[in-house]
Formats: structure tokens, sequence, C-alpha cells
């Protein structure tokens, strides 16, 4: 496959077939992946990966956490997930990708329980076989996030050599001390985000999301 296949392919896949992703090509993938460049070869990305007994586990902590059994508040969030005030065309893109996806799962604007529920997929990795965190050190700076970014999408290429989809997911910031703790890391690491890993639901109506992209004028400029 060409980087150019891979990178038209990947998309952000919300629901998954039952197929097993042995968790040796998932370790394969994130290890290759490491070729990734950082700034000065720092290669500040942390990786945990969950085994099937393991992801069973957490699914059922999450699904107790969310349905208000223990407490169904998130944790304290270490990082904003975005500015806090989204200005344009950011906001614009923030509110199409959402409204594109729900009006294929055919949930409309003031269906609020609904809409939750669907988010709520989330903490259950959209129901993938396999899955991911990434941790960074604390000390780590603006640079070696960057850094995070581009490891994190060589696995998603990568992934997509092997034919299995992926979706990152930076909602798992809200729950911090959870996965944290759950992973058993030291403390002088903190979560970026999670990552389902799986193969696609083609049947499912949330996989025919094709995101939107800005005219390149917006944001490119040729001097
Ligand atoms: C760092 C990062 C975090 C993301 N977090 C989430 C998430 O928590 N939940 C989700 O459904 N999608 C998440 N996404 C997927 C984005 O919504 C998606 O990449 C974007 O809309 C473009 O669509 P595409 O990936 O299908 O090309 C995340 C993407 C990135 C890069």
């Amino acid at each position: 496959m060409k980087v150019s296949q891979a990178l038209e392919s990947r998309m952000s896949v919300r629901a998954f077939t039952d197929q097993q992703v042995p968790v040796g090509t998932v370790k394969k993938v994130l290890e290759k992946a490491a070729r990734s460049p950082s700034g000065s070869n720092l290669q500040p990305w942390r990786m945990v990966i969950l085994t099937p007994e393991k992801l069973a586990k957490l699914n059922a902590l999450m699904e107790k956490r969310l349905s208000g059994e223990a407490n169904v508040n998130g944790d304290a969030q270490e990082y904003n997930i975005h500015p806090e005030k989204l200005k344009e065309p950011y906001r614009t893109s923030r509110y199409e990708v959402g409204e594109d996806m729900y009006a294929l799962l055919g949930i409309s604007r003031d269906e609020k329980p609904k809409r939750l529920e669907w988010f709520a997929n989330n903490f259950k990795f959209f129901g993938a076989p396999a899955a991911a965190f990434c941790f960074v050190d604390r000390t780590m700076g603006q640079p070696q996030w960057s850094d995070l970014g581009m490891y994190l999408q060589s696995v998603m290429l990568l992934f997509q050599e092997e034919g299995i989809d992926t979706c990152p997911q930076e909602c798992w910031a809200m729950y911090p001390k959870t996965i944290h703790e759950f992973c058993d890391m030291p403390d002088e690491l903190m979560l970026f985000c999670g990552m389902a890993i799986g193969y696609k639901d083609k049947n499912h109506p949330v996989n025919n999301l094709k995101t939107k992209r800005l005219y390149s004028s917006e944001w490119l400029k040729v001097l």
C-alpha cells in the first residue's frame, strides 16, 4: 500500500466487527511507528496496549462509572481538549463534524439524551476488540506533544497497511485519573488519548462519515 492510499483510506471508525486483532499485531505496529521523528529524538510517546481481558475489565468499569453506580462525573481534567472559546473557522469545523455524524445516525439536535448515549460509546472504544492509550511525561511541552501526533499518525497509517481501522480518542482526557490508575502508570506520566483498534463494521451508518476539509486557501500561503 502506498502512503497516499493509507492516508486516503484512514478515517475515524466508530463501529467495529467482532473480528479480533492479536495483541502481537498491535505491538508490532506500535513498535514500527517508533521510527517517527521527534524533536531531538526524545521519542516522548509512552504507550499502553490493553489485552482483551484488560479491555473487558475497563469496559465494565466505565459502564459502571457512566451508569451512575459510581461517580458519573469525569475526573478533574489535566488538559483542555479545546481552547475555551473556539473561534472561526475552527468552531464551524467542530460543529459540522458533529452535525454530519449525528445526521448519519438519525439523531436530531434536540435529542440530547440520544446524543449523550451515542457519545458514551467512546468509553467502550466503540466496541473495538483492541485498544491502546498514549501517555506523556508531565514535564514535556508543546513541541513534544506535537511529536505524539506524528507518532500516532504513523500508528494509524501502519494499521491501514494491515487492513485495520482506528479511532483516536481524546475523550479519555475526561477520565485521566481513572485511566492512570487502571493502567498502573507512574505519577510522572499523564494521559493524552486512547485509540480504538479493530475492523470497520461496514454496515454501520456512522462509518459512512466522510469528514470535510478546509480549502487550502484557508491555511496555506505560497510566498
Ligand atoms: C487527537 C485526536 C483525538 C480525537 N478524539 C476523538 C474522540 O474522543 N472521539 C471521537 O469520536 N473522535 C475523535 N477524534 C476523531 C476526529 O473527530 C476526526 O479525526 C476528525 O473529525 C476527522 O475525521 P477523520 O479522522 O475520519 O478523517 C480524534 C482525533 C484526534 C486526532
